[in-house]
């Protein structure tokens, strides 16, 4: 570990800037929160979306993990529930969690470290370090003018030759629309561009890989999953639609909701919109292998 790391600032339990003073975040942002709704909402679609996608991982690494001796990074790493499942899964390897905000968890297992750490700032590791990259749900956290030259470029550095990076994102809308939720995400998206977010950043994806330099067009697998909402799809779907309100909530609290409606009876038809249409979740994974020379 000593050679992997460069610098060093580590999360500090007993810090009283951390956990207990944590709404007094300077990164504190729309998307960039650490409220305990939050919080809820990432641990939950994280069991939700491993469930859906049959995995926490697309990259063909399962035997490679479960021999163990993996360097593993994941980046925005929010509340460490994605490092914590795998490290429980295949406990051989070293994990590393770096996130801006202090919301890892207090208790975890030996084989993990989180490091506080601003992905703009660039990673605190030494090129080439890294054997598999995770980086989930950024799309809303990032400018869309940072992502070639201070994200992927960067994990691309830290990713070892022949090394995977795995991308998860969800689109900010979903099929199936009806008109109310329709006027809703164009609603949204005209919000998010004038705020300075692109919520279409997916389509940019596979380029900012390809022009990193470090990935070839045919070592980027992308698969696209739709993921049912509502009781239409069942339980598990049910429970998808009520986690996915509270970020409807957050949606509908940037935007002008029609005259006469207050936010729930707004929500409420949005919810029950995506329900009769039989929407899905558009959730997207991007696998790219580093090219062995570069
Ligand atoms: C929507 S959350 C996703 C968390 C986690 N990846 C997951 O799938 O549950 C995005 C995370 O990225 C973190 N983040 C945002 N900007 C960051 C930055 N510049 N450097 C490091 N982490 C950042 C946020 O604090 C937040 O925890």
């Amino acid at each position: 570990m000593g050679n992997t790391i460069t610098k060093i600032k580590k999360y500090n339990r007993n810090n009283r800037n951390n956990r207990n003073n944590r709404n007094k975040n300077q990164h504190k942002s729309l998307f960039n929160n650490n409220d305990d709704e939050t919080i809820d909402r990432l641990q939950i679609l994280h069991h939700f979306y491993r469930d859906q996608w049959k995995g926490n991982f697309n990259a063909p690494i399962k035997e490679m993990l479960k021999n163990g001796g993996l360097m593993i990074l994941d980046v925005g790493s929010g509340t460490g529930t994605w490092t914590c499942d795998m490290s429980t899964d295949f406990p051989l390897n070293l994990y590393f969690g770096v996130e801006i905000l202090p919301i890892f968890p207090h208790e975890k297992p030996r084989n993990i470290v989180f490091l506080i750490n601003d992905i703009l700032e660039g990673l605190p590791f030494r090129s080439n370090s890294f054997d598999y990259i995770h980086l989930r749900f950024m799309s809303l956290s990032l400018k869309p003018d940072v992502w070639q030259d201070k994200l992927i470029n960067e994990l691309a550095r830290v990713l070892r030759p022949g090394g995977y990076l795995e991308i998860m994102e969800n689109e900010i809308t979903v099929s199936n629309r009806g008109p109310n939720v329709q006027e809703f995400f164009d609603r949204v998206h005209e919000e998010l561009r004038s705020e300075g977010y692109n919520p279409t950043i997916i389509k940019l994806m596979k380029e900012f890989l390809i022009n990193s330099g470090s990935f070839k067009n045919e070592d980027i697998k992308h698969t696209v999953m739709y993921v049912p909402m509502g009781e239409w799809g069942g339980k598990l779907s049910e429970m998808g639609l009520k986690t996915y309100y509270s970020l409807l909530k957050i949606f509908a609290n940037m935007i002008k909701i029609p005259k006469k409606q207050n936010i729930d009876s707004y929500l409420d038809l949005i919810n029950e919109e995506i329900n009769n249409y039989k929407s899905c979740m558009i959730s997207h994974r991007f696998v790219a292998r580093k090219k062995k020379i570069i």
